[in-house]
């Protein structure tokens, strides 16, 4: 990585969450969220469970609604409903834990299918850039085989090249590794580095933190809702600042 988090946010940035608050009933579970990403910005966000990583991650594609505050992705506002929203789901691709592919359809079909529907691509061309990003992702072999015959790991890097498919300007991923067994958590944060190396810009929850240590501009600890500490990997991992992030990180780190 030769550009810091500094130098890549002198631009405008390409989401830009301001003063976000988020309730589930009493519970405040988005506290006056700020947060700029910059265009090729790695992010990491960690923190116990509960304290709602997902949750922000989730708002960024619109998956939930937030109470107040805004947030635009590459300087627009999310819209509410209807085309423009379908349009800015395909802008920002999601990869989740559970990986989400349709099991009725071949791992080909599941790449091409929103490049057509959403995306208006011609058939003929949707098959060829699933071709093309299966491959790039190491599953190339697999295109006409169902996901319940992959591994965990190859159905995860399916889902992967299914959200580059759209193009997305943006890329989250909310524990993209954790289901899979420890032999397979590897050939997916492979992909992620490499898609991470072209520039994607890029959301990742994650407890891997070899992969923050080595490919994330910037680490968010998040605690209560709230984004308690921000800094560089290696003085976040070096010299956490706040008592809460001491804490979780002597816990994660002793295993
Ligand atoms: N749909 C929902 N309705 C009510 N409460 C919810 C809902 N989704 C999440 N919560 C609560 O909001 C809080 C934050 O949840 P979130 O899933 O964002 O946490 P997280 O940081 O991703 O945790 P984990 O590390 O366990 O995945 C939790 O207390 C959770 O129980
Ligand atoms: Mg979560």
């Amino acid at each position: 990585m030769t550009e810091n988090s500094a130098e890549l946010r002198d631009a405008a940035p390409l989401v830009a969450l301001r003063g976000v608050n988020k309730h589930y009933g009493a519970l405040h579970v988005l506290q006056d969220i700020d947060l700029e990403i910059a265009q090729g910005e790695v992010v990491v966000l960690i923190g116990p469970s509960g304290s709602g990583k997902s949750t922000l991650c989730r708002t960024i594609n619109r998956l939930e609604t937030i109470d107040s505050g805004s947030i635009e992705v590459d300087g627009k506002p999310l819209p509410a409903e209807g085309r423009e929203l379908a349009k800015l789901r395909a802008q920002v691709g999601m990869v989740f834990q559970s990986f989400n592919l349709f099991s009725h359809k071949t791992v080909l079909e599941n790449v091409v299918l929103a490049q057509v529907k959403v995306g208006k691509v011609a058939k003929a061309e949707a098959e060829s850039t699933a071709r093309e990003l299966l491959e790039r992702v190491g599953v190339g072999a697999q295109a006409d085989k169902y996901p319940s015959q992959l591994s965990g790991g190859q159905q995860q890097r399916v889902a992967i090249a299914r959200a580059l498919a759209m193009n997305p300007k943006v890329m989250l991923f909310d524990e993209p590794t954790s289901a899979l067994d420890p032999e397979m958590v590897n050939e997916v944060l492979e992909v992620m580095r490499s898609l991470a190396a072209r520039g994607m810009t890029m959301v990742v929850v994650t407890h891997e933190m070899g992969f923050a240590r080595s490919a994330a501009n910037r680490v968010l600890f998040m605690a209560d809702g709230r984004i308690v500490e921000e800094n560089t990997p290696d003085a976040f991992f070096t010299a956490p600042r706040t008592d809460r992030a001491k804490d979780f990180l002597s816990k994660i780190l002793q295993h």
